[in-house]
């Protein structure tokens, strides 16, 4: 172990010192293969291995005689066992860093592979990039020879990688992670996956994956991270979620799952990120949803579900930063213990039927940065000041409301974009530049190119085109100015 992590991270000098020592230790009769020995089997493996992925041309034999000491191979890692030899314990190939070795156009999992005894983390990157010139499935024997070994499987951007996932991959029974992000692997969740108890994270976002998620999946009590998002599963919401009790991160978006949030949900009081948006679910907000007491992230966006915010203890969700209820089908008004999550930093209840109007206290949110109302039927007046105007810019979003709901115009700007001034505003303001600017603004606007936010694992990100603009135009006054 020390004498591979010195090989791998030593400077020049350090280098240089250390073939001193070694041509010493020729010198005095020692074979240099004593540097870091393999056995012949494994070095012959391992270069075969490569090929199979990488191509014919990559010779590991002429470039890489040492592939466990002094010439190692990009993305391949060893470690000493005790019988004396070294074994590769790491294989991680395709585009992930600048100088990986990339796969070849007719990449395949090559035979060879099952016979790295040691293997404990196999990662391969956009290496199958084909599924009509080079479609890849996945092997079907030769995952139990890793039982013992393999930690982590990782394939992720190989749009070739097709077929099902083969239920022996439920064999892998010391896997800790199960990645199989963005490929085109089709059929159903292997009941045999919930064979692997040990499993800490489980993603399988971005395939063609069908079905329920099967209720063996229940064993996985040390899973931190369960992602099926982007696939096409159905079935209700399962309600064994409840006992991955360690759960960190949850993400089932984008599928076409049904039916009401498992009470069993209200269990996992580690999870920060609950995202089921872009799917099916009906029933209202779940009265268990507010023992999430860890939640940050809760995103329930684009379901039919229905009801109102009102049964729901929004004050007790002390820790929560994104919440997107938009797009949810509901009714009755905004109720005031909203404006008690002091930790919101973006709050979408766009489209949906809300009515009554919207507390001035909202602008106490002390992290607000984005605030989405458009396409309700608010009404009254919007006291905000020209402060929370100002910083927010068109995020916050209160068009498409009905007629109803108005701005109280201190000054003419900043004012909230495509809300029409009060009426007794525009009698009071001598009027021409206010209801110019309504009338600008009344354009019509694509707010999806706008606001874009991508949720899940990844947490989200706001577009600050509104602020690139107004620094654009800051810029612009100035050189004005100084060309003057
Ligand atoms: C690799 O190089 C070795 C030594 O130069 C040579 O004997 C062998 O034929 C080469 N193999 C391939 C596949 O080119
Ligand atoms: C998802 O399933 C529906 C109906 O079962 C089907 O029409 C659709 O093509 C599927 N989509 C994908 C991406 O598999
Ligand atoms: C708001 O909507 C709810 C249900 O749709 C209705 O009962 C209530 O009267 C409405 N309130 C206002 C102020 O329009
Ligand atoms: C909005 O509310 C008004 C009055 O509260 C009501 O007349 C109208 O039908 C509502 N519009 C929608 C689209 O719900």
């Amino acid at each position: 172990m020390a004498i591979r992590i010195i090989s791998r991270k030593c400077t020049q000098a350090v280098c240089f010192m250390f073939l001193m020592v070694l041509l010493f230790c020729v010198c005095e009769g020692q074979d240099s293969s004593s540097l870091s020995p393999m056995d012949e089997k494994e070095k012959q493996v391992i270069y075969n291995v490569i090929q199979g992925f990488v191509g014919k041309w990559w010779n590991g034999s002429d470039l890489y005689p040492d592939p466990c000491g002094w010439t190692p191979i990009q993305g391949v890692s060893c470690e000493l066992y005790d019988d004396g030899f070294w074994y590769v314990t790491v294989v991680n190939l395709g585009q992930v860093f600048d100088n990986s070795l990339i796969c070849s156009n007719d990449a395949k999992f090559p035979e060879q592979l099952f016979k790295l005894k040691h293997l404990k983390v196999l990662s391969l990157t956009s290496c199958f990039l084909s599924p009509n010139k080079n479609p890849v499935t996945l092997p079907i024997s030769g995952w139990e020879k890793f039982s013992e070994s393999l930690e982590s499987l990782i394939l992720r951007s190989n749009p070739g990688l097709v077929g099902t996932i083969p239920s022996t991959i439920g064999s892998l029974r010391s896997l800790q992670s199960l990645v199989l992000l963005e490929n085109s692997l089709t059929g159903e969740l292997p009941r045999s996956i919930g064979n692997l108890v040990k499993l800490r994270q489980l993603v399988l976002a971005g395939n063609n994956l069908v079905g329920e998620v099967p209720i063996t999946y229940g064993r996985f009590s040390e899973l931190l991270i369960f992602d099926a998002s982007r696939n096409n599963l159905s079935g209700s919401l399962p309600p064994i979620v409840g006992s991955w009790s360690s759960l960190l991160k949850l993400d089932l978006s984008n599928n076409v799952l049904e039916g009401l949030l498992p009470m069993e949900l209200g269990r996992l009081k580690h999870l920060t990120l609950l995202d089921v948006s872009h799917n099916k679910l009906i029933g209202g907000l779940a009265e268990t949803i507010k023992e999430l007491v860890s939640l940050k992230d809760m995103v329930l966006s684009n379901n039919p579900i229905g009801g109102d915010l009102l049964g729901t203890k929004w004050r007790s969700f002390t820790k929560v930063e994104t919440l997107d209820l938009s797009n949810m089908g509901l009714e009755g008004s905004v109720p005031e213990s909203i404006t008690e999550m002091k930790r919101l930093r973006f709050l979408d209840l766009s489209n949906n039927n809300l009515n009554g109007s919207l507390s001035r206290n909202l602008e106490n949110l002390p992290c607000l940065k984005a605030l989405h109302v458009n396409g309700n039927n608010l009404t009254g007046r919007l006291e905000f000041s020209q402060e929370f105007y100002g910083k927010l810019g068109r995020r916050f979003a209160a068009w498409n409301n009905n007629e109803n709901l108005c701005y109280v115009a201190k000054q003419v700007t900043p004012v909230p974009y495509s809300v029409k001034p009060c009426l007794q505003e525009i009698t009071n303001s001598e009027g021409v530049s206010t209801v110019e600017n309504f009338e600008m603004s009344e354009g019509s606007y694509d707010e999806d190119s706008f606001v874009e936010t991508s949720f899940g694992i990844s947490s989200f990100v706001f577009n600050d085109v509104w602020l690139i603009l107004s620094v654009n135009v800051v810029l612009t006054v100035l050189l004005w100015n100084l060309s003057f």
